[in-house]
């Protein structure tokens, strides 16, 4: 029987510069799909999946953020006098719990292992988890909750993988496999951003981790790598080195990097075409745009 998971950690220090001139003054967190940000999708598959403590690792400029979790009286009394029923509950399924929440300063930006490691102090002896709000995952059982039910057998560490064309294995964290069991798999080495054809196999680590706390040691002696950041795929590697079990966990569910421009109007496409009503006005959009262009090629 393992420890429950009741922690996870987001780490929202990051500059977002991909989404310059938005992130001047717009957490990339807050950007929305649809109509609701990032860090919903977030929050939603952390509460799914039984966390109940949930740590934010945020910088300067993120206030929005903060503001987002603010219950809001005033709007609340006033959607009830209008009768506006259904918006009070959009709200209601936003709000949080008193005390749920914590925000803890990244100073500088020094990666996403040092952003981990911040939040140290808060995570104490016992697992928890890592969700990078950018990486948002459509499925029917959310990403977390389906690596929490394979935790439950394995123990260990654990990150969500998925197979990448091996020309852009360079762009992400990377698993050298032990033992392929199917959508467990162990392994005996990860190289975060490999160079160019030294990518140890096509499996990529995504936005969702299951840590054990001997992880955050590591991090307090990491060195910086790729990139010069503190990297928390060396601090996992490191596990390995050390002789404990870390595995990945190929999830069922798309993913879509919504900290890229290209992956997050895919995502916004994608969740307009889900939702009942929008579909009909969309899709006819779309096709009217894809005959359009037909026609002019
Ligand atoms: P990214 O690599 O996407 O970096 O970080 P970024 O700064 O958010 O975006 P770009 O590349 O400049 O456009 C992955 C995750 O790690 C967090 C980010 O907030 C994001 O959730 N992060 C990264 C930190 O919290 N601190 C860091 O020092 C670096």
């Amino acid at each position: 029987m393992q420890k429950k998971i009741t922690k996870a950690i987001f780490p929202v220090a990051g500059m977002g510069t991909r989404f310059l001139p938005a992130t001047k003054s717009v957490p990339k967190e807050i950007m929305t799909l649809v109509d609701r940000p990032l860090i919903q999708y977030a929050i939603d598959e952390a509460r799914e999946a039984g966390i109940k403590e949930f740590i934010f690792v945020t910088s300067r400029g993120k206030s929005a953020l903060e503001d987002y979790f603010d219950h809001a009286p005033q709007l609340e009394r006033e959607l009830r006098k209008k009768g506006k029923t259904e918006l009070l509950e959009t709200l209601a399924a936003t709000n949080m719990e008193s005390g749920a929440i914590a925000y803890i300063r990244q100073h500088h930006a020094l990666g996403l292992g040092h952003a981990v490691r911040c939040a140290r102090r808060l995570i104490a002896n016992e697992p928890f988890a890592v969700i990078l709000p950018d990486d948002v995952i459509a499925g029917e059982k959310p990403c977390l909750k389906q690596m929490i039910d394979a935790y439950e057998e394995t123990g260990g560490s654990m990150v969500a993988a998925m197979e990448v064309p091996m020309a852009q294995a360079s762009s992400y964290g990377v698993l050298d496999v032990k033992e392929d069991m199917g959508s467990i798999v162990s392994v005996k080495g990860m190289v975060e951003k490999p160079k160019e054809g030294q990518a140890p196999s096509n499996l990529a680590v995504i936005g969702r981790y299951i840590l054990t706390p001997s992880v955050l040691r590591n991090l307090r002696n990491q060195d910086s790598g790729a990139g010069g950041e503190i990297q928390l795929t060396d601090a996992i590697a490191s596990e390995i080195e050390q002789g404990r079990n870390v595995y990945g966990f190929r999830f069922k569910g798309q993913r879509y990097d919504c900290g890229s421009k290209a992956g997050f109007l895919q995502a916004t496409v994608a969740f307009g075409l889900a939702r009942d009503d929008l579909r009909d006005e969309l899709a006819e959009y779309l096709d009217e745009l894809q005959a359009s262009r037909r026609a002019a090629e």
